[in-house]
């Protein structure tokens, strides 16, 4: 059975923290490793949109000497004639050493696994996980703090629907004493299931919350997230609650000074773009670091040792 990423939880804490410490030496010493792929193949399978997550992928492979193939749309598969998704999968995994999944539909990935025969990784479904996203979001927390244990961590928005939230709240729940600030609208709470499976049982309390500026100079980190337009039933309840946050420079003025402001992208209102000169801002960071875990991940899953 090849090994899958389906889950954050796919990966022990270990596991991770290597996945980390790989990436900051490919940062360090790119040279060392822009063969260690050759002659292996990527394939790219988005059956949603995505600019960050493929493109991060597809340079991650190309950085490491592979190529890659795929598809950016459903509409240009063979799923546009009626195919399963099992099919298209067993097809790829005939060609490609490793594949990158995207789907609209939560456990696509998971399901699709079970018809493959090289390594999947889910790079997001529907509105449950996106556990790269999340290694993303670890590695930017590791490089701006220098740990991933010890801080307050206030997730913002959609934390309903985005699931970056769910993916990061479960791998965090994992590292000692990190406090968790939940803080969105009414009708876009963290899941119960997250909060069960992630916080509850783990025996971690959290703080949920309407008001950002209640919070602001508790936090360590703020994890701002969208309004995610297309998993809403209906579009009177996206427009009544699409700009309930939009972070600014005043609103930071009661920031701490050595806050950080992750965002998985894209954004469309939630941050000003006066506050991308603010030394605090780590998003465009976060993007760059998604390239170099995701390198790390596919040496991991391709059992290469550099
Ligand atoms: C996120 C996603 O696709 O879930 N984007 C990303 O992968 N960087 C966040 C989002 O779409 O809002």
């Amino acid at each position: 059975m090849p090994r899958n990423i389906i889950d954050v939880t796919d990966l022990t804490v270990e596991e991770i923290d290597q996945l980390i410490s790989t990436a900051e030496d490919i940062l360090a010493n790119p040279a060392k490793y822009q063969d260690a792929c050759a002659h292996k193949q990527l394939a790219t399978l988005f059956f949603e949109p995505s600019t960050r997550t493929r493109l991060s992928f597809e340079s991650a492979m190309l950085a490491l000497g592979g190529s890659v193939l795929g598809f950016s749309e459903a509409s240009s598969s063979s799923t546009s004639k009626g195919e399963t998704v099992g099919d298209t999968v067993h097809t790829v995994s005939c060609y490609a050493d490793i594949i990158a999944m995207r789907h609209p539909k939560e456990g696509a990935p998971f399901a699709a696994a079970q018809f493959s025969e090289v390594p999947i990784i889910n790079a997001g479904d529907g509105g449950h996980n996106h556990p790269t996203q999340t290694l993303t979001d670890l590695l930017t927390i590791h490089r701006e703090k220098g740990r991933l244990d010890g801080f307050t961590i206030g997730f913002c928005g959609d934390l309903k629907f985005g699931r970056t939230v769910h993916s990061l709240v479960n791998a965090l729940s994992r590292y000692e004493n990190v406090k968790f600030v939940l803080i969105s609208p009414a009708e876009l709470k963290l899941p119960r299931y997250v909060k069960e499976e992630a916080l509850k049982k783990r025996g971690i309390s959290y703080k949920q919350t309407e008001s950002l500026e209640a919070v602001m100079p508790d936090l360590d980190i703020l994890y701002m997230t969208r309004v995610q337009r297309e998993r809403f039933f209906n579009e009177e309840d996206y427009l009544r609650l699409k700009d309930s946050y939009i972070l600014t420079p005043e609103k930071l003025e009661t920031a701490k000074a050595d806050l950080s402001i992750l965002h998985p992208l894209p954004r469309v209102n939630e941050i000003s773009v006066a506050v991308d000169k603010d030394p605090r801002a780590a998003y465009w960071k976060q993007v760059k670091n998604g390239k170099f875990i995701r390198m790390a991940l596919i040496l991991k899953l391709l059992d290469i040792h550099v």
